[in-house]
């Protein structure tokens, strides 16, 4: 999961933890078993809920299952119980300290349910990860708090851990992530779009003009490369582009057309127009809309070929803002209005900085 760090025992100020009693016993803590994979999740949405995160829980299951005990185990994990009854876990998995020339262990969740608090399982818990941190020859346990949790950051302080202050927890996810991954299999995704000064890239199913020289733009951008289009976009040029391999993205479970690979979202859709620009050696895959499908990929664009329509213009489609802040463009072409192109244009060059 996402969410970092826990809340363990919690300082013995804190009211809602009761005094220990005096004839329980020591917390037990064993390792998790495959049977534990439903309490781990009941755990994983329990610390959620407590670090506000709730709505950051996809996991189910089998992706725990399949993390701690499938095929290539990802993560370990330990359950802490008292009286018979677990009360808590944390989860953890190895890193490394070329510094140390070490393994370490990374504490990704730790648990204990309210009401088990104040019994010393968090502690136990702990304690178990730093001796076997220790006897597999690593050097560190780490674990990151969120900065409110006043009570966790006292209890880690009591047993001795020093917070990293001068370091900053950086994460790459989504679109971010993809993007980076895809420069590294040698793909780079392109947003071709024509948009009039407000925005508007279409009317009534259509254009809003005819630009004769940024259709010859867009042939040249695009051939021989994948291109990815809307529903709507599609039956508005009313077949599959020639030469190039079409993606056209539906939620309707039958869709489809002569010369046409369906997909049943964006992100399906970009994994393959990747297989197809692979099949045909391209190194660029092009998103040529429609507005909802520019809108649901901006995030996972490297580039924008944008002509921009010297005009404002009436319309039911629009291209989504960009992020300025982000991109560098460069004007690379200009269209004047004649016979065949009804308003001035700029072609504009765009790519993320
Ligand atoms: N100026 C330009 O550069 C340019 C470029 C392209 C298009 N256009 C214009 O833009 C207009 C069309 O744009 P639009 O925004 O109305 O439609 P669109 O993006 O072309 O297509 C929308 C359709 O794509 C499918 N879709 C979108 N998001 C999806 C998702 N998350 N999961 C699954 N399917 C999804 C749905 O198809 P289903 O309904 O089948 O489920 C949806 O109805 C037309 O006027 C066209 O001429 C202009």
């Amino acid at each position: 999961m996402s969410a970092p760090e826990s809340s363990p025992d919690g300082p013995k100020t804190d009211p809602s933890t009761k005094p220990p009693a005096v004839t329980a016993e020591a917390p037990a803590i064993r390792p998790a078993a495959q049977a534990d994979v439903g309490l781990i999740l009941d755990f994983v949405r329990e610390l959620a809920a407590y670090e506000r995160l709730s709505h950051e829980v996809v996991a189910d299951d089998a992706r725990i299952f399949e993390s701690l005990f499938g095929a290539a185990p990802k993560a370990q994990c330990l359950i802490a119980e008292l009286d018979g009854a677990p009360v808590g876990f944390a989860l953890y998995f190895h890193n490394y300290s070329t510094f140390l020339g070490r393994y370490g262990v990374y504490l990704e969740d730790l648990f204990v349910r309210p009401p088990a608090r104040g019994r010393g399982a968090g502690k136990a818990l702990l304690a178990k990860l730093a001796e076997i941190t220790l006897a597999g020859g690593g050097g560190r346990l780490e674990w990151s708090v969120l900065n409110w949790n006043a009570p966790s950051i006292a209890f880690y302080r009591s047993l001795g851990a020093e917070p990293m202050d001068e370091w900053t927890v950086h994460r790459l996810t989504g679109p971010a992530l993809r993007r980076l991954a895809r420069t590294s299999r040698g793909f780079r995704v392109t947003m071709v779009v024509a948009a009039a000064r407000n925005g508007v890239i279409g009317r009534d199913g259509g254009l809003p003009w005819r630009l004769s020289a940024d259709l010859k733009r867009f042939k040249a951008t695009t051939m021989s490369k994948p291109v990815v289009m809307g529903r709507k976009t599609y039956e508005s040029i009313g077949k599959a582009l020639p030469g190039r391999p079409n993606i056209v993205v539906s939620r309707r479970s039958g869709f489809a057309a002569d010369g046409v690979i369906a997909a049943p979202d964006p992100e399906a859709a970009l994994a393959l127009a990747e297989s197809e620009a692979a099949r045909v050696g391209a190194g660029e895959i092009c998103i040529i809309g429609g507005g909802e499908v520019y809108r649901a990929l901006i995030d996972d664009v490297d580039e924008v070929r944008l002509t921009i329509v010297d005009a404002h213009v009436e319309g039911d489609a629009s291209m989504p803002s960009l992020p300025f802040s982000g991109w560098r463009g460069e004007i690379v072409g200009a269209i004047a209005p004649d016979a065949r192109n009804d308003a001035r244009a700029w072609f504009v060059d765009l790519r993320r900085v």
